[in-house]
C-alpha cells in the first residue's frame, strides 16, 4: 500500500511546493498529433471535437498541460506546418468555436493548452504569398525573395542564389515565375520562408500570438526557431563532410549562415516580451517552449538572459539527438549531466524523448525500457514532456514506400524513404482493440493504425498493476513528492544502471534505477546522495524484481534487464 500513503503525502506536499514553483516549472507537457489523436467525424482524420471528447484521458495521465501540433488552416502539405491563415483553424479539424470549446474543457479539467506557433514559413497557399508575387505592400517584402545568377551555360535562365540546401533536401530556393524570382524555402517547397527583415512581418507575427494570447491560451510551442533569419550576404555554406550526406541532404552543408543567427535569437526575446506583457496583466505565466535542434551551446542561448529572457524552455533534444540504442548508461548520464550543468542557474530543466519528428522511444530503445524511460523524464528535475503513445508505450509503425504521405519521406524516393519518413512515429493514438484501434469509424485512416494495436492500446493497461499506463500514473502523481519537484540531483551510471537520486533538505529522497543494460545485476545504490539504509519499493516496472512497497537495502537492489525501480527512504 505503499502507493496509498504517497498519494496522500504528495497532496500535501503539492501545496506546500506550489507556493514557490510556477504552473510552468512542474507541468507535465502532453504533445498531442492532432491528425491522430481521435476521429470525430469518421473522416480518418484526428480534430479538435475528438480531442475534445477525450481530454480527460491527460488529466487521468496526470499529465497538466498540452500542447497541440498546428490546427490552422493549411494545405497540409506539411500536415499543418504549412499554414495558409494563421488566424483560423483549419476545417479538417473543426472551426475556431471547436477550438474554444476544446480550451473551455481543458479549463474545467484545469489543463493548460498551449498551440504550435509556426513563423519561419508559412504556406505557398497563403494569401499573404500570392500577395506578395504581386508585390503588393505591404506583403512585397513578407518573403525572402532573391534574383538568383545568370547560368553560366544559358544567360537568359538563372539559378539559386547559393548552395543553401532545404532541410527537406534539394536547392533551398525556388524559382517563382510570375515575380520573377527566386524564394527561399528552408522546409518543403510548399513552405515558403518568411522574411524576418520586413518590419510588417515582424509586427504580422506578434499579431498572431495576441490573436491566441487575446483568445485564453497559456503559450506556444515555436517551430524550427534556428530558421528565422539567413545572413544577408547570401554566401554559399561550407561542406560538412558528412560521409552518410549526399549533395542534395540538408546534412551535406555546414550551416552557418542559415542557422541560430544573433538576430533569431532577439527575435525569440522580443515574442517573450509580447507573452509576458499578457504574463503581467493577470499573474498568469504565459509559457514559450522552443524547437531548437542546435549544438547544446548554441541552444542554451535561447533562454536568453534574465534581464532579456528568451523561451522558458527550450527543448532538451540531448536523448532523442544522441541516445541510441548502443549507447551505455555512462552515455546517458553524460548526456543528462551536460544538460543539466549547463543550462543558467536560474532556468528550468526539461526532458523529451520523443515527438512527431522522431522515432518513437519505445522503437528507438526497445519496448522493455518504456517505463525506465517515463521514470526518467517524469522525475528528473523540471518539467516533463510527453508525446501522445507514450504513456502506453506506442511503438512506430511500419509504413510501406505506397502507404507513405510524409513529404521528408517522398522526396527522398523508395529506395531511402525510411531513413527520413515520419510516418511511422504518427500513426493513430490506439484507445482500444476495436476497429481502427477506437481511433475512427472510417474504412481507412490517414496513416493505418499500427498492426500491434490488439494487445498494445490504452483500454488493455488500464487498471492493470504494472502496464505501462498505471506505471505512468504513478510516476505523474509521484512527481507531486517535494523532492521532486524541488529537489537536488545526484545522478551516476552505476555499471548498467542509470541511478539517480533527488533530495530535499526534511523530505524523503526519491531514487530512480534503470538497468539499461541486458543482464541481471545487483546494484549498490547507496552511493546516491541521500540513498543510505533501507529503501521502500514505490513504484516497480513491468517485470521488476519487486514488488511495491519491499523494503530493500540500498547497497544490494537486485535488477532484472531493463528493469526500472523508483524507491524513497524511510
Ligand atoms: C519542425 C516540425 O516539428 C516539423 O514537423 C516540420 O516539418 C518542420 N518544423 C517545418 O515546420
Ligand atoms: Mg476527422
Amino acid at each position: 500500500m505503499a502507493f496509498r500513503l504517497l498519494l496522500a503525502l504528495a497532496a500535501l506536499a503539492a501545496s506546500a511546493a506550489a507556493a514557490d514553483l510556477d504552473w510552468w516549472q512542474t507541468a507535465v507537457y502532453y504533445q498531442i498529433y492532432p491528425r491522430s489523436f481521435k476521429d470525430s467525424d469518421g473522416d480518418g482524420v484526428g480534430d479538435l471535437n475528438g480531442i475534445t471528447s477525450k481530454l480527460e484521458h491527460l488529466k487521468d495521465a496526470g499529465v497538466t498541460a498540452t500542447w497541440l501540433s498546428p490546427i490552422f488552416k493549411s494545405p497540409m502539405a506539411d500536415f499543418g506546418y504549412d499554414i495558409a491563415d494563421f488566424y483560423n483553424i483549419d476545417p479538417l479539424f473543426g472551426s475556431n468555436e471547436d477550438f474554444f470549446a476544446l480550451k473551455a474543457r481543458a479549463d474545467e479539467l484545469g489543463l493548460k493548452v498551449l498551440l504550435d506557433f509556426v513563423p519561419n514559413h508559412s504556406s505557398n497557399e497563403s494569401e499573404w504569398f500570392t500577395k506578395s508575387i504581386q508585390r503588393i505592400d505591404p506583403y512585397t517584402d513578407y518573403y525572402v525573395w532573391e534574383d538568383g545568377v545568370p547560368n553560366a551555360d544559358d544567360p537568359s535562365k538563372r539559378d539559386p542564389p547559393n548552395n543553401w540546401i532545404s532541410n527537406f533536401g534539394g536547392s533551398a530556393w525556388a524559382w517563382n515565375e510570375e515575380r520573377g524570382q527566386f524564394f527561399l524555402h528552408q522546409f518543403g517547397l510548399g513552405q515558403p520562408d518568411l522574411n524576418y527583415r520586413s518590419p510588417a512581418l515582424v509586427e504580422e507575427m506578434k499579431n498572431v500570438l495576441r490573436f491566441w494570447l487575446d483568445r485564453g491560451i497559456d503559450g506556444f510551442r515555436v517551430d524550427a526557431v534556428p530558421f528565422l533569419f539567413e545572413n544577408a550576404t547570401l554566401a554559399d555554406e561550407p561542406r560538412s563532410y558528412d560521409p552518410s550526406a549526399l549533395p542534395t541532404d540538408e546534412k551535406y552543408l555546414k550551416h552557418i549562415y542559415t542557422q541560430n543567427l544573433p538576430e533569431t535569437m532577439d527575435m525569440l526575446t522580443q515574442w517573450r516580451a509580447v507573452l509576458d506583457e499578457y504574463t503581467a496583466k493577470d499573474g498568469e505565466t504565459r509559457v514559450m517552449l522552443a524547437e531548437v535542434y542546435a549544438p547544446l551551446l548554441t541552444t542554451f542561448e535561447y533562454f536568453g538572459t534574465q534581464e532579456k529572457p528568451g523561451a522558458h524552455l527550450p527543448f532538451n533534444f540531448q536523448f532523442i539527438q544522441y541516445l541510441t540504442n548502443s549507447s551505455s548508461a555512462q552515455d546517458l548520464v553524460d548526456l543528462a549531466l551536460q544538460w543539466q550543468n549547463g543550462i543558467p542557474s536560474w532556468a528550468t530543466s526539461n526532458w523529451v524523448v520523443g515527438n512527431h519528428d522522431n522515432h518513437r522511444a519505445a522503437s528507438r530503445y526497445g519496448r522493455e525500457l518504456v517505463d525506465g524511460l517515463n521514470m526518467l523524464v517524469l522525475l528528473l528535475p523540471g518539467v516533463a514532456v510527453t508525446y501522445n503513445g507514450e504513456e502506453i508505450g506506442m511503438e512506430d509503425a511500419f509504413i510501406s514506400w505506397s502507404q507513405s504521405v510524409d513529404p521528408m519521406g517522398l522526396n527522398a524516393g523508395p529506395d531511402r524513404y525510411q531513413l527520413f519518413s515520419r510516418d511511422p512515429e504518427r500513426t493513430p493514438f490506439q484507445w482500444d482493440d476495436s476497429k481502427n484501434a477506437g481511433f475512427s469509424d472510417a474504412d481507412t485512416t490517414w496513416l493505418p493504425v499500427n498492426s500491434d494495436y490488439k494487445a498494445l492500446n490504452l483500454k488493455s493497461e488500464e487498471g492493470v498493476a504494472h502496464s505501462h499506463y498505471t506505471t505512468y500514473q504513478h510516476l505523474t502523481t509521484a512527481r507531486k513528492l517535494p523532492a521532486v519537484q524541488r529537489g537536488a540531483l545526484d545522478i551516476q551510471a552505476l555499471g548498467d544502471v542509470v541511478a539517480f537520486s533527488r533530495t530535499l533538505e526534511g523530505e524523503q529522497t526519491v531514487v530512480v534505477l534503470v538497468n539499461w543494460g541486458a543482464d541481471s545485476l545487483t546494484v549498490d545504490a547507496s552511493v546516491l546522495a541521500g540513498a543510505q539504509g533501507e529503501l521502500t519499493v514505490l513504484i516497480p516496472s513491468d517485470n521488476a524484481s519487486y514488488a511495491e512497497g519491499d523494503v530493500v537495502e540500498a547497497s544490494s537492489i537486485k535488477m532484472g534487464p531493463k528493469d526500472g525501480l523508483v524507491l524513497t527512504s524511510a
